[in-house]
């Protein structure tokens, strides 16, 4: 392909100007100020090239979202179409053909009688909207008083202040505290860490356990993602959501399935709670709803939850300018089209055995002490010691992954994520048309530099 993208600027004139005018979010931006950034210019399929021509594997999908692969042309013609046809009309009291086409289709595809499509720009927002409707449904009926949310920690659901009361990342929440009230945390699902004996339902108990130390009176939901992602994709117990639709149900407690990531085919299913068999009252989504081609979000409410909001004059007074923006709605659609047409989610299926595979094989280094995940969404957990599962220390974390992995992963032409919001870990979330050829390359990748990697820690 061609990768010359139009630049007006060199490679290192970009990235003088990146550090002086754009900030870049969860980056650090202090240091050597001519040190080259990363640029992306172009995209293909499972790969993107940089300024200067390099390629890599993008075995992130872009930050989970790029589930198609890149550079989709059908996509881009849907964009086009619709700006000719009609740019941008809101929902604010209005509707146009793209987001009730969208809604309807994204509706015959949610589990259940999850029917009510309310659009956003990307998940922080779709979880917003979700824990003001969670309280706005107890109040009407009937319920003032419910207004807790239940979460799990190290999960991420987002940014803005509501969103962030439900995240369980101390690091992050602590600097911008307060935050909304409500917003409490239970244990999450990594069972790495769990001794042996423990009852593999330990930690949904632990969920109808705080409910009744909060009260259930003062409780309005609980909000998991189907797979952790922070921590680095913790999967569920067996029986562990249905066990938590249990809890939810008996304590009048709505249960908000969080598939920023998990759903559009990242774990096999257009639906994350489709592969573990749970019903969740609201879903929020994001992400890879719309490739990433357009910013695009919604919340997935049942029938039930919708239907106080329906009648006579009332409303959800809530909203955002470009929520089911009709270009937005109009590439979901041409995505979805890519989705059936290729079955992305049959593919995911058929090959995360394969995918595994690569990444179990990886055992044998020294510092690789779990590997875990679902589908296309899987993490290799980094210890010091793969017996005693010893973890790295801030310190020595840093160095792992901050000093060494993240840079070195990127030399050798490999995007994941090294993250240590718990313990370290390597993430991998390439998009859903990667096969052998890419497994095989991020193994060989892998297995270079995590094994340089053991032994500058030894
Ligand atoms: C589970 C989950 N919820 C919410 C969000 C927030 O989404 P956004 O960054 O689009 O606001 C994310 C982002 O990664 C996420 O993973």
């Amino acid at each position: 392909m061609s990768i010359t993208a139009a630049n007006e600027y060199s490679t290192a004139e970009l990235s003088e100007l990146a550090r002086r005018h754009l900030w870049m979010h969860f980056s650090r931006m202090g240091g050597d100020p001519h040190a080259p950034l990363p640029i992306i210019v172009a995209g293909e399929g499972c790969y993107v090239y940089d300024a200067d021509g390099k390629r890599y594997l993008d075995g992130l999908a872009a930050l989970f979202c790029v589930n198609a692969g890149h550079g989709r042309p059908e996509l881009a013609d849907a964009a086009a179409a619709q700006i000719r046809e009609l740019d941008f009309f809101t929902t604010w009291s209005y509707a146009h053909p793209r987001a009730i086409e969208l809604a309807e289709r994204i509706a015959k595809l949610a589990p259940g009688d999850l029917n009510r499509v309310f659009f956003t720009s990307g998940g922080s927002e779709a979880v917003e909207s979700a824990l003001k409707l969670v309280r706005n449904y107890h109040l009407l009926t009937g319920n003032a008083r419910k207004t807790k949310v239940i979460a799990r920690e190290i999960a991420y659901h987002g940014t803005s202040l509501g969103a962030l009361s439900a995240t369980g990342i101390t690091s992050l929440r602590e600097q911008f505290e307060p935050l909304a009230p409500g917003g409490c945390h239970v244990p999450n699902t990594n069972s790495y860490r769990w001794p042996a004996d423990r009852d593999p339902l330990w930690a949904a108990d632990a969920i109808a356990e705080r409910i009744e130390f909060e009260g259930p009176s003062t409780v309005a939901a609980v909000i998991l993602e189907p797979v952790q992602n922070g921590g680095g994709c913790f999967v569920p117990q067996d029986g562990y959501f249905q066990r938590v639709r249990e809890i939810c149900d008996a304590n009048d407690v709505l249960l908000i399935s969080d598939e920023v990531i998990c759903s559009w085919g990242r774990l096999g299913y257009y639906f994350g709670s489709e592969r573990y068999g749970y019903q969740p009252d609201i879903i929020t989504t994001a992400k890879g709803l719309s490739n990433a081609n357009q910013p695009m979000g919604a919340m997935i409410a049942s029938d039930r939850v919708a239907a106080p909001f329906m009648e006579g004059k009332r409303s959800f007074s809530h909203g955002f300018t470009f929520g089911g923006h009709p270009v937005a709605a109009a590439v979901a659609l041409a995505n979805l089209d890519i989705f059936e047409r290729e079955d992305l989610c049959g593919h995911v299926r058929e090959k995360e055995g394969e995918f595994r595979a690569m990444l179990e094989d990886l055992r044998d280094i020294p510092i690789v002490g779990d590997v875990r995940g679902a589908g296309f969404f899987q993490a290799v957990e980094l210890v010091k010691d793969q017996k005693t599962k010893e973890s790295f220390n801030d310190e020595e974390s840093e160095d792992l992954l901050r000093g060494f992995l993240s840079g070195e992963l990127y030399r050798n032409g490999l995007i994941c994520r090294a993250d240590d919001r718990g313990d370290p870990v390597i993430q991998l979330s390439p998009p859903l048309i990667a096969d052998t050829e890419q497994f095989e390359e991020i193994g060989h990748v892998l297995r270079t530099v995590l094994t340089a990697a053991s032994e500058r820690m030894a």
